[in-house]
This record gives C-alpha cells, structure tokens and sequence, in this order.
C-alpha cells in the first residue's frame, strides 16, 4: 500500500472545527474550494477572512507530488535542509526521460541505459528520506497519485502543471515550481495568493461520441489560455455527479490549460466507487465520515453567481464532441464545424498519427471506449489510415487493459503500446517522418499542443480531442472525417459506419497489477548513501552558499544591465540546457545568456571590467568569481517574470552575483532571489535605471543596518570617478532577513535543525 491512512485521518481531524470557523468569520456559505484553503492555513484555525486575489495566504499542503525532471535540484536542495525525513509525505515519479521510439519495453530499456544515474540518484534520495519512488515505467506522475494519494478535501502541491488532475479526487492540486516543494518537504509554509473563484455548472447528461474531455475542451474555449489565472475553477451540478471520478480527473488536468490555479469537483459517489476500486475502502469510509464538508455548502449552488467571481454554465446534453487546435489548446471547434474550418484554414487535411493516453486521458474509460471504436476498425474490416500509439498513464492501467483484452484490441488495429510515461507529450518522441519541412497533422488525446510540444517540428498543427474521437480520426487518416455523420470506406469497397464508443467506467474484476513499480523507502535512511556518479555532467551535489559576512558590500561590479524583458528563460533557458537541470555549476553556463544588454542592445555579450574585453555573461562572470569580486544584476520591469523555477535564482548566486537591483521583480523570482540569499531590491527612483553606466561599480553602505521597511543606500561609482547615491528599497522581513544572513533559506532551517 503506498498510501499513508494516518495523514488522511489527520487531515480531516481538524477539517470540520476549521471549516465552522472559516464559515463563522466570513458570515456565509462556503465553496469547496474555500473549506478546502481554509482548512490549510498555516496559522491553524482560520482568524480572519482573506481577500480573494489580494491576499498572500500561507498553507500547509498535505502531500508533495514531484516528477524526474523537476525532482533533482528539488531533491538536492532538500538535501541542505539538515532533515532526515520530509516534513509531509512526498513522492517522486520517473516519466519525464522516456523516449518514445518503437513500444513500450525496447523504450524503456533504452531510457533506463541511458538516465540511470539520474534513476539511481533519485532512489537513493528517496529511499534515504522516506520519499516514495515510482520507477521509470510505473507511470505518468498524475495518473499515480489519483490512484495512489489523491483524496477528498486533500492539499497537495506537485512539481509539474497538470497536478490539478487529482481534482478529479476532490482534491485541491496546484502545480507549482521546485523552490515550493523544498519549502513543503523542509517544514516551511507554502505561500499561495488567495485565489479568485470560477464556478461551472454542468447539467444535463453526455451521451454518444461525447466525453468528459469536451466539456473541458469547451471550458477552453470559453475562457482562453489565460481565463483561469489566479482562479479555482469548482465544477457542480447534475452534470457533474454523473460524470465518473476519472472523468473529472482529465477535466482538472486540462485546467492547466486555461491558467487556472487548480480545478475540483465535490465529493460524490463516482469518487468513493474509484476509491473502492483502487483498493482504497478505508479512504472511501472516511471520506464518507466528513462527507458534508467534502462539499460546497447548501445554498451556494443555488444561488453560484453570489459565491464565485464568474459563472459558467454548460448543458453537456447539448454539448458537442470538440477538436481543439492547431498550436494552442483554447482554439475550441465542435464537431460538426470542424471539416469546414479544415479547409477553410488550409491545415493539412491527411492525419498522420492519432496518440491517445497520457496523464490527461488513460483511464479505464478511456481505454475502453477507445477500445470499442479499435474493434470496429477489425470487426468492419477498415484499415486504419493513420498510425496509432497508445500511452497508458501507468502500470495499473495498462496491466488491467492487457488482462481485459482491450491493449490487443488496439494491437489488431495496428497500434502501437508506448511506455507508461510521458513520451510525445513532453517531445519525448523519437517520430518517424520523411519530409520535416512537411506541414503535417497529428491529433493527440493529450492536453497541451503548442507548436513543436510533441515532435519538436514547428510545421505539425497538433490538434487534442477526445481519446475516442482521436482513434475513430486514426481510422479515417482524415482531419476532415467526422465520425457522428461521415461514413468510411472498408477494404471490401462497402460504405461502412462507426458506430457510438460504449465504455465500461471501472473494470468489473477490479484493478490488477503485478508489479506497480512502487518502491517504499528504508524506514531509517541514516545508512543509506546517495548515489552521484564521480564526474557526472547531470548531476552534482549543491554546497551550501556562504553566509553574510556581516560587511558592507563594496566594490561590486556590474555584470549586466538588462534591457526590456528579462524572465526566467532569459536568465535561465530550456531547452537543451533541461539536460543539466541537476548540475547546478553546468547550467550555469547559460545564466542570463537570453538577457538582452542595455549597452549594445545584444544578448550575452557584456563587458569584462577585468580586461575590457567583451564576454558571454557566464564567461564574465566566472572570471569575476575566480577573482573574487562581487557583481551586481541590474534590470527593468517585472524582473524574472515567467516560471517559478529556482535555477533562475541559484545559478547567478552560485557565480558569485551578490545583489540585483531592478525597476520591479516578478513576485516568485524575487522570493526565490530571497530564498538563495541573493540581495533583491528596487530602484527607489527608477529613473536611476538610467544613471547606471556599463563600468559602474557598486557600494551598499549600510547593508550592516539592513532591516524590515527600511531603505538601504548604495553608492554608484563611475568610470570617471563621479559618484551618484542611491536610494533602494526592498520586501524582506525579519525572517527573510535571516535568510540572506546565513546564506540561504535552507541554510537557515539546516540551523534551525542542528540546534
Ligand atoms: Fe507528462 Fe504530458 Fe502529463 S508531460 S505529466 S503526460 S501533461
């Protein structure tokens, strides 16, 4: 059993004594999503009302979900904390370093051959920490926890954007970045804005070709890419009780796609039946113990607009089967207009793969349904026109489909089992294609198709529609088929029909597995030692910063004066560098190369105040570190917008940037500029911006005195030796304060620990 039933029955301990007190202080009926927050507070029982989308709240998340990619400077992090366990049950889940190139078992060989130190790390770590690690080939990250951890009323956090799947499970799941996960596992608090509040009501009924995906593919549509930002998005209504517990799931996990903070659905019986079934009976009986508090109040639904921000209201008897795409998943088409817009649009109209599965859309629903349109292809005698990959969201999963006969089903119409992993999802896809210059189409039951997500090539319009409704278009080999109207073609010559997908929600005989790929932690990890290969260019165990030396900061050079826009991809990119994710001193080697320099308008290219030379900013940088000489970072407007990500913040510490003086900061890059004991501070004028000059040097006069609320002083010196005196200002508190005295965040709980 990898669930922990203790946690479960702490978390719903204080769940109902909360709630009453969250309920008393802001006078009304609660939402779901409300009883849920306020029974999360860090402070314990709620004291007073928070503003919805003003508020900095902090929480106490129940679980901490993380996957391969995002785990290893996760982990390596957590490491510098000095604890010997997680503060909360977490888990790390290998299915970001799978590639997809011929089937399941060759796939995974080859990604175990060639990540294995990562693997090895990452079990080592976890074993040594009671962390719970699901092999390469145990699953896609969402797809276990919602069979695994999810439950109603839970919190959890997970280092990836779709978490908001174990919505699906009533749970509330935000995604977030590496830096939130080293708080939660280290006891520090998780600090979310209070969300604002959408509410969907679904009423009516689906049937047919229609499926739980359509209504989150409308819900796209509807609100756009950015819509849900800063919301939660609570689903309810008649709509939403006859809708099963996987279903839902595959709707939370699209809201990544609309921006929203996190999707939930309340506690109803398809969740105690998909707890059952997963062999979870004492999860369901206790959620069955708190069930009114598993829900939004009476009275709310009645009445959605006076609770939520915004209501939406869709009728899923009338709602269509939709195809969203090409390159951005909010371009929401029903069905019955999709052939049209085809070719209206020009997009290439011959399909060439149909993928379903993935964390979004691999249940047994999923399967099954699909299954019936499989059988149809052999039973009509049609060839399938498209190839066909099938990726199931985990060991469970596929086991059960292989047992069931419906992976066969598949097998007959020339489908190909990929690994339990994310694979062309995340581009992880090693695809076949003659002509890449080629525009091309695919359709995916996945859930995000910007351009070049699966395959890497910028000329394939990747559209996302139902798992039925790809294999059904896999058939036809045809973007312009619809399957409610259209009739195919057989090998017989014979106009034939597909007719409706018939799905069966849960297996009758029950979920099976042999080998989940679950591996429990030591229960005293003291003598278990982590495994870095010697000399490995992917990972390298961190050191921790130094400490405040407790002197004024002198003589600091300027590294570079960002122009424009500077997010965490100018400052850290992706791509190729996502390889070096755990080697903090080799993905250094592209710290603030996308930042553009005020002096010459180019990008990493800045000059060397050691040899007047011009460099590559890491380049200028390291000379200065080996030197010793502190640099200061200096930049525009919304400084290190963009994601969360810590590398952003530790590779300039880890070369030696001492402070970052900037016009404003992104709020997460300047916590986590915080966080790594990097001064982060703004121009009190930001017209001084404009007096800094390409060879400057920096003084911080009275750092000594740095303290909440007051302004520090710096000391500009030119090359001409004028001078100009400075006022900064900056957001730490006493706290964070010790943050930047003892080197970091994490040096300072390794403190807190010792003692
Ligand atoms: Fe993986 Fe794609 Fe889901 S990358 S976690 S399968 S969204």
């Amino acid at each position: 059993m990898a669930f922990d039933l203790d946690l479960i029955k702490e978390a719903y301990k204080n769940m109902p004594g909360r709630i009453e007190k969250a309920r008393e202080i802001v006078g009304r009926p609660l939402t779901l999503a409300e009883k849920i927050l306020y029974s999360h507070l860090d402070e314990g029982d709620p004291t007073k009302e928070y503003k919805r989308g003003k508020d900095y709240v902090d929480f106490r998340p129940d679980r901490v979900a993380m996957q391969d990619a995002t785990a290893q400077m996760a982990l390596l992090q957590f490491m510098q904390s000095g604890r010997d366990k997680t503060a909360v049950p977490s888990t790390v889940h290998c299915d970001h370093l799978i590639q997809a190139r011929v089937g399941a078992d060759k796939d995974l060989q080859e990604a175990i051959n060639k990540n294995n130190e990562v693997y090895n790390f990452l079990e080592s770590v976890s074993n040594k920490y009671g962390i719970g690690f699901w092999k390469p080939g145990a699953g896609i990250i969402h797809q276990v926890v919602l069979e695994n951890y999810a439950f109603p009323g839970c919190m959890m956090i997970g280092t990836d954007s779709h978490t908001p799947n174990a919505g699906g499970l009533g749970s509330l799941a935000v995604g977030v970045g590496g830096a939130d996960a080293v708080d939660v596992m280290a006891g520090m608090p998780w600090e979310l804005k209070f969300p604002k509040l959408i509410g969907v009501k679904l009423t009516g009924e689906m049937s047919g070709w229609t499926s739980a995906k359509d209504v989150i593919l409308k819900v796209a549509g509807i609100l756009t890419v950015k819509g849900g930002t800063g919301h939660i998005v609570e689903y309810f209504g008649p709509g939403a009780e006859s809708m099963s517990c996987t279903g839902k799931g595959t709707i939370c996990n699209m809201g990544a796609e609309i921006g929203a903070t996190t999707s939930l659905f309340n506690y109803d019986t398809s969740m105690a039946t998909y707890l059952k079934n997963t062999d979870r009976e004492d999860v369901a009986e206790l959620a069955e113990s708190v069930r009114e508090h598993l829900r939004a109040d009476d009275n709310v639904y009645d009445n959605p607009e006076k609770y939520f921000d915004q209501v939406i209201e869709i009728n899923l008897s009338e709602l269509e089967p939709h195809i969203n795409g090409p390159f951005t998943p909010d371009l929401a088409t029903p069905i019955s207009e999709f052939a049209k817009k085809v070719k209206e649009e020009g997009w290439p109209q011959k399909l060439e793969v149909g993928l379903i599965g993935s964390c979004t859309n691999s249940s047994y629903e999923d399967l099954t349904r699909s299954a019936s349109i499989a059988d149809q292809a052999v039973s009509k005698n049609l060839k399938a026109k498209s190839e066909f990959t099938i990726t199931p969201g985990s060991e469970q999963v596929r086991f059960t489909a292989e047992r069931d006969g419906i992976l066969q089903k598949f097998d007959k119409m020339g489908g190909v089992v990929l690994a339990n992993a994310c694979g062309p999802c995340i581009g992880q896809w090693a695809r076949h294609t003659d002509d890449p210059e080629k525009k091309n189409s695919i359709i995916t039951s996945f859930n995000r198709n910007f351009a070049k997500r699966n395959d890497g090539n910028p000329n394939t319009h990747a559209f996302v529609a139902s798992p039925e409704l790809v294999t059904a278009m896999a058939i036809a080999g045809d973007l312009a088929f619809n399957p409610l109207t259209d009739s195919l073609t057989n090998e017989d010559g014979e106009e034939v029909k597909l007719d409706e997908p018939q799905g069966i929600q849960l297996p009758s005989d029950g979920f099976a597995v042999e080998d989940s790929g679950y591996q429990k932690p030591a229960k005293d990890g003291s003598g278990v030692d982590i495994k870095v290969k010697d000399g490995s260019d992917r990972l390298q165990l961190l050191t921790p910063f130094d400490a405040w030396d407790g002197e004024n900061l002198t003589d600091a050079v300027l590294l570079i004066k960002a122009y424009g826009k500077c997010t965490t991809d100018h400052i850290s990119m992706a791509g190729p560098w996502l390889r070096y994710r755990g080697h903090l001193d080799n993905i250094s080697n592209n710290t603030l190369t996308g930042a553009v320099n005020a002096y010459n308008k180019e990008t990493d290219k800045v000059k060397s105040q050691i040899t007047g030379e011009y460099g590559a900013v890491p380049d200028v940088q390291r000379e200065y570190k080996a030197k010793g000489i502190p640099s200061v970072v200096v930049g525009d407007h919304n400084y290190g917008e963009g994601s969360s990500r810590e590398h952003a913040a530790m590779q300039p510490r880890h070369l030696g940037v001492r402070a970052v003086i900037v016009k404003s900061f992104a709020r997460i890059h300047e916590t986590n500029l915080k966080k790594q004991g990097v001064l982060a501070v703004t121009f009190d004028n930001e017209a001084d911006y404009d007096k800094i000059q390409e060879d400057d040097r920096f003084d911080f006069v009275d750092l000594k005195d740095f303290a909440p609320d007051k302004q520090l002083t710096v000391e500009i010196k030119h090359k001409d030796g004028s001078t100009d005196t400075i006022k900064v200002n900056h957001t730490y508190n006493e706290n964070q304060i010790k943050w930047f005295k003892e080197g970091s965040a994490l040096n300072l709980i390794k403190k807190i620990y010792a003692n």
